[in-house]
């Protein structure tokens, strides 16, 4: 079982395979420029980002000012903060997979320095990365690895990957990183159930009638048609974010905030899942598939016509699905998980909606299921508590208004992004908000029926107009269950 790792006081070597990359250059090279400003980086560190372009320094400082300042807000962006940020960073030329390649990093390195190697490439390459760091004896028990998703296709790929990076390092010394566990509202959902009394002993069936997760995006595939079209939003975003984001709001309070127990809970849930038949398939869950429409105010092109898409492909751009977990806690609660590109929104949220009232006093009232907690990821964060309240003047009539936490407005702190605050975890060594290989490894073997149903289906996607809330069939899929999906703005 995982512990942290130790942390030393020797100098820090941050590695970056894929450094040139598309996620190295709008996410992680702008968090760490971020910690830079902020003095969260130990002051020995330094990183490298690895490419195969056989570049000089010149021609690597040229591509990060064009290619990340861009990614820096404008008002954490200062230049001299920028040149000092540029000194930590080196760019190597490394084919991950040339064992001699890594003679050459070995040499770059600061001796004695502990290592943290960041993955940020195509999974098939991991385990090359990792025979050819212990060839050149750059891994020791103080390295750390971070593992990007996706980690695996299916239940198989991900036990392959887990077993073989699994040669190399120890499980604590492992982070495999889904970025929503470092959202600063997901965190708080973890203060809000448990350092306040108030939700426990109502945080069960009967007392919630169901919850709504939904991640909802408004781009497209964008320019990432290769590695999209290839896995679909199951595997995209319901396999790690969305299932990671039900264990939080599911599981059982841990003993403490050490990772195992953090993880053991959220492993529970995983294995609660109520697996899912082929009939089930069919009726609890919705693929689509965008078609043309419009998306913030602009003409959006349909999928199959998205470049480099094959114009006849089945994979799905929105999910939604009505998951149990077969638990005392949650007995008969559905949860509905929906997510998707191109819809109405970009628009992230949980959704607890208490049980209905059993009898109504106030007649002129149609409502019944009255109180929700409601609890907005993005793009802004809130919590917000749906009460019922009397409208003023004479009669008894109801109206529902908002207790509402503004988080922007109850704390000045600056919120870093998620990024920033799981590369400053690893730095320190905490694992809490990293999946450990039996989380990973659970979801999986609950998705992989599911995908595997809708193969056995062979249906095709429902279309869903981009700039929609996704097809007809996901809001049927609430209407049986008695409930519609919240989409307030
Ligand atoms: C990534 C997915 O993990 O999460 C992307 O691969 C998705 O397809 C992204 O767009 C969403 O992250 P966020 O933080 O913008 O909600």
């Amino acid at each position: 079982m995982a512990t942290s790792t130790p942390i030393s006081a020797a100098p820090l070597d941050l590695v970056i395979f894929g450094g040139v990359g598309d996620l190295s250059v709008r996410k992680l090279l702008p968090a760490l420029y971020m910690a830079h400003l902020h003095n969260t980086l130990p002051d020995e560190t330094h990183i490298y980002a690895l490419g195969r372009q056989t570049w000089d320094r010149g021609a690597f400082l040229h591509f990060i000012e064009e290619k990340v300042r861009g990614f820096i807000g404008s008002k954490a962006y200062r230049d001299d903060v920028w040149s000092s940020f540029v000194r930590r960073l080196s760019y190597v030329c490394v084919d991950a997979t040339n064992a001699a390649d890594y003679v050459g990093l070995k040499s770059e390195m600061q001796p004695g320095a502990d290592r943290v190697y960041y993955l940020a490439t195509a999974p098939s390459l991991f385990v090359g990365i990792c025979a050819n760091l212990q060839s050149a004896e750059l891994i020791d028990e103080r390295a750390r690895v971070v593992l990007e998703k996706p980690l695996g296709h299916d239940l198989a790929s991900a036990r392959q990957i887990n077993h073989d990076v699994g040669q190399y390092f120890q499980e604590q010394q492992i982070f495999r990183i889904d970025h929503y566990l470092g959202k600063e509202t997901v965190q708080n959902l973890m203060v809000l159930r448990f350092g306040n009394s108030i939700f426990e002993p109502l945080w069960r069936s009967p007392y919630i009638k169901s919850v709504q997760i939904t991640v909802a995006e408004s781009v497209g595939v964008g320019s990432r048609a290769g590695f999209y079209d290839g896995t679909g939003a199951m595997r995209d975003m319901i396999q790690n974010h969305l299932l990671q984001l039900l264990c939080i709001v599911a599981m059982e309070p841990p003993v403490s905030l050490d990772p195992d127990a953090v993880r053991d809970e959220k492993l529970k849930v995983l294995r609660s899942l109520r697996p899912m038949a082929v009939a089930d398939v069919a009726r609890d869950t919705v693929r689509g598939q965008y078609t043309a429409g419009a998306s913030n105010g602009e003409a959006a092109l349909g999928y199959l016509q998205e470049e480099n898409i094959p114009p006849d492909t089945n994979t799905e751009t929105f999910v939604a699905l009505k998951a149990h977990i077969n638990n005392w806690r949650w007995a008969n609660v559905p949860f509905f998980l929906r997510t998707g590109k191109r819809m109405a929104a970009r628009q992230s949220e949980i959704v607890i909606e208490f049980a209905d009232l059993p009898f109504t006093i106030f007649n002129d009232s149609p409502h019944r299921s009255v109180n929700r907690l409601m609890i907005r990821l993005q793009p802004e964060e809130h919590i917000q508590l749906q009460m019922m309240a009397k409208e003023p003047g004479s009669g008894m009539k109801l109206r529902p208004v908002k207790l509402d936490l503004d988080l922007q407005t109850a704390f000045s702190e600056r919120r870093a992004e998620a990024y920033e605050r799981l590369l400053i975890d690893v730095i320190k060594g905490r694992l809490t908000h990293f999946m450990r290989r039996d989380e990973l490894e659970a979801a999986w073997t609950w998705v992989e029926p599911i995908i595997d149903g809708w193969q056995q289906l062979g249906e095709r996607p429902k279309a869903y107009t981009a700039g929609s809330w996704g097809p007809a069939a996901s809001s049927a899929l609430m209407a049986r269950e008695g409930s519609s999906w919240v989409e307030e703005s």
